[in-house]
């Protein structure tokens, strides 16, 4: 079935110019993002699929920041008073071709929603030939929401806002989603008659289904699930979607084979990629375009942003940052990957291990306590405990190079530039500023005296002394 030839003269309006004040924040509500994504790009998400002729963002507090997050995925419309969502849509049809005879409206700070509502929505209008129809759900704490008035006949009657709403309108669960299908002609018809005559002084977009209603046009209900219609208004709200969207990419993950020991404890962005027979523990953040091979260990405790890590790895209590590792290497714990680097296949990092900048050969080992900044080393090199490349002179940066199969002895200071030949060792505690050659040891170390019987003698000395 194509969908775009099918939905051609629909038009979609997500509405994002609020002031967003309740979020108290210097970021447009919109912008706050949950696993990874901006709430304006989620519901862009679900939007996308239905083929719409034109997908409009009303944008108005923070207008260039959202239409920069927006970007050519849609064509933003600058409200610039934020006068109530009545007001937005009609700023929204002011430019709008002719040939759209179709509307859906949503709200730009409702991330859950899914397309498959949105569909319905859309049908539940065409079947049944409606000015409107509209999305509302059971909240169990309906607070601040819209509350759906019925009649005796339980046929709908109005909006009611919870600040326009009566004691007795407010104990009602029933809301309104603010996410609707319209006729075009009749919602703009609607939309001429709006006041603004309520508590807040904005022209809300409810009051069009209180007309249609009036006009004895009829308007559907769709009844929805609460999780979709959840408007993020507060910091509370923006944490309880965080839940949701993290739930909903954990199941998909654990449906292709991922194994997640506390799935409500485990961080993956949307996009992050993980393979299967993989097994994630606690505590694990996987953010940005972070893709990880199959049968991997990854935590517990563990933060791996913008990298790729092959199969076969395991990686704990690390954090790991614009990297490449490569099948069969084990990162941790207590290890530290800035950007830049690429681990070979069978590596092992170790603990309180920092690199930064660095190609590592495959097989190749630095296990525990050192630094290895712009260094290239070899294949099934060993870096001994407590090894430094001294790559900063405070002004600029320089490379250290180390062979294959070179043995860096513990607490090497490795003094860039300087290159270590292959099959080369470095004595330990020596500092390397010269190049060694292949095959060659590299040793600095001033000789070592031994005073005998030292500790007598200063007993000796001291007892004079007193
Ligand atoms: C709105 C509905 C309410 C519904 C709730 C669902 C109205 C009057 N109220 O209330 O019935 O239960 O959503 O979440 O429609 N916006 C603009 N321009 C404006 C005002 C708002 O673009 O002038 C945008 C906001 O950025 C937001 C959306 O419209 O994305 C909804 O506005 P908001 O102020 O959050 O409305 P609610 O009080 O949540
Ligand atoms: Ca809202």
């Amino acid at each position: 079935m194509n969908k775009t030839s099918e939905n051609n003269n629909l038009a979609v309006i997500i509405l994002a110019a609020g002031l967003g004040k309740r979020m108290k924040s210097e970021l447009p509500k919109v912008l706050h993002g949950v696993c990874g994504r901006t709430l304006v790009e989620l519901v862009l998400d679900q939007v996308e699929g239905l083929g719409a002729g034109e997908v409009l963002v009303v944008v108005g507090h923070g207008s260039e920041e959202v239409s920069k997050a927006v970007g050519d995925r849609a064509r933003c419309v600058v409200q610039s008073e934020p006068k109530g969502t009545g007001h937005a849509v009609i700023v929204a049809l002011e430019g709008l071709d002719s040939r759209f005879d179709e509307v859906l409206v949503l709200p730009g700070d409702s991330p859950l929603i899914r397309r498959p509502t949105l569909q319905s929505l859309l049908e539940e209008r065409r079947t049944r030939d409606a000015a409107a129809s509209m999305l509302t759900v059971e909240m169990d704490d309906p607070a601040g929401y819209g509350r759906v008035i019925r009649d005796d006949d339980d046929g709908l009657t109005k909006i009611v806002e919870e600040a326009d709403a009566s004691e007795e309108e407010r104990a009602l669960r029933e809301v309104n989603a603010c996410t609707y299908a319209f006729e075009r002609e009749a919602l703009e018809k609607a939309l001429g008659s709006l006041t603004a005559d309520n508590t807040q002084g904005e022209y809300y977009l409810t009051g069009v289904v209180e007309e249609f209603v009036a006009g004895g046009q009829s308007v559907a209900t769709v009844p929805g699930v609460s999780e979709e219609a959840l408007g993020i208004n507060d910091r509370e709200q923006l944490a309880a979607a965080g839940a949701v969207v993290r739930r909903r990419i954990n199941h998909e993950l654990m449906l292709k084979g991922v194994t997640m020991l506390d799935p409500e404890r485990t961080y993956v962005d949307w996009g992050v990629e993980v393979g299967r027979d993989t097994t994630i523990m606690p505590l694990v953040f996987l953010t940005g375009q972070t893709k990880i091979g199959t049968g991997c260990s990854v935590g517990p405790c563990t933060r791996i942003s913008d990298s790729v890590i092959g199969d076969r790895c395991g990686v704990e209590f690390s954090w790991l940052d614009g990297c490449n590792v490569a099948d069969d290497a084990n990162v941790g714990p207590y290890s530290r990957l800035r950007p830049g680097c690429e681990i070979g296949a069978g590596c092992k990092i170790g603990s309180f291990v920092e690199i930064k900048n660095t190609v590592v050969g495959n097989g190749s080992k630095v296990p525990h306590l050192s630094y290895m900044g712009d260094a290239i080393i070899g294949e099934d090199a060993n870096v001994g405990a407590g090894s430094i490349t001294c790559n900063y002179d405070g002004e600029a940066k320089y490379k250290t190079e180390i062979g294959d199969r070179a043995f860096i002895g513990s607490d090497t200071m490795l003094i860039a530039p300087v290159r270590v030949g292959d099959d080369a060792t470095t004595g330990a505690g020596s500092s390397i500023y010269e190049d060694i050659p292949d095959g060659s040891l590299g040793i600095e170390r001033c000789e070592q005296k031994n005073v005998l019987n030292w500790r007598e003698k200063r007993k000796k000395e001291r007892g004079k002394s007193k």
